[in-house]
């Protein structure tokens, strides 16, 4: 390689283009030094929490694109963005389980200095939280404006394609908000109990009940609404299912 193409030619600290481009200096001094770690297994804990709140920002600024793309009735961008962030929840998911391996009892000693530090007070959960309700908004709008309802749109979805595959990655997204939030509470369970009081004073028997809460319960619904009708149908003609 020419020596010269190694030098540096980005603003920035760091001793390459890599690094400068990057900031990994600051990234890499934005968690505990080894010295002043409370346990060994607080790294895997700041590691993780961190890098959840960098995919989660990443899923919320392309669900925000998203939802201008449906706006726009341009649903083809907005599921290829829908794409793109549903498996950075899924990461996220993925990422809980390796805190799994801290044992309950050096979690504590981790937990002691967490102050009234909660997930509650996540930004990235946050701004997800946020976004889920504005997207919901955004396609509603234009199955309006298409003129059909949620389950004339089902029923007739090789017409509607872009307004069912926006339906279709819209409950991915709830799906996976909602198996975050699962696989979350196990995780709490496995580590602290499932009957004890957390760090910011609420029970862990409340994340039970957050559990319960859906972006789009119309989605789901909808799902039944056809199964009924189906079955009716079925009623009709003499022949009956339970699947
Ligand atoms: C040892 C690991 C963990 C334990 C024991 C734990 C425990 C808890 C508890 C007890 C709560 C209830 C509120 C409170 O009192 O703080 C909570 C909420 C929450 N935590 Fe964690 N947590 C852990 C890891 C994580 C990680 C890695 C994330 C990722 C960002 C996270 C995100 C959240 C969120 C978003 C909430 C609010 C949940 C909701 O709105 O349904 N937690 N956590």
């Amino acid at each position: 390689m020419n020596e010269d193409m190694k030098k540096p030619i980005l603003p920035g600290k760091g001793a390459s283009d890599y690094e400068r481009y990057l900031s990994t200096d600051v990234l890499l001094s934005l968690q505990k030094t080894p010295g002043t770690l409370s346990h060994k297994d607080e790294m895997l804990f700041f590691v993780v929490h961190q890098s959840e709140e960098l995919l989660m920002k990443g899923a919320a600024w392309e669900l925000g694109r998203s939802r201008e793309y449906i706006e726009a009735a341009d649903f083809g961008n907005a599921c290829r963005l829908m794409r793109r962030a549903n498996p950075m929840i899924e990461h996220c998911i993925t990422l809980l389980h390796l805190l799994e391996t801290i044992s309950p009892f050096d979690y504590q000693i981790i937990r002691a200095g967490l102050g009234h530090g909660s997930g509650l007070d996540s930004p990235g959960f946050l701004s997800l939280l946020h976004m889920g309700p504005r997207l919901g908004d955004a396609f509603h709008q234009q199955l309006k404006q298409a003129g059909v309802s949620l389950i004339e749109m089902y029923r007739r979805h090789d017409e509607f394609f872009g307004l069912h595959e926006t339906a279709e990655a819209l409950l991915d997204f709830d799906e996976r908000m909602h198996l975050f939030r699962f696989h979350h509470l196990k995780l709490a369970q496995r580590i602290i109990g499932g009957g004890v009081i957390g760090t910011m004073g609420t029970p862990v028997e409340v994340l039970h009940q957050r559990m319960e809460h859906l972006f789009y319960k119309n989605l789901w619904d909808v799902r039944n609404q056809i199964t009924a009708e189906a079955n009716e149908r079925l009623q009709q003609s003499g022949t009956n299912s339970k699947y």
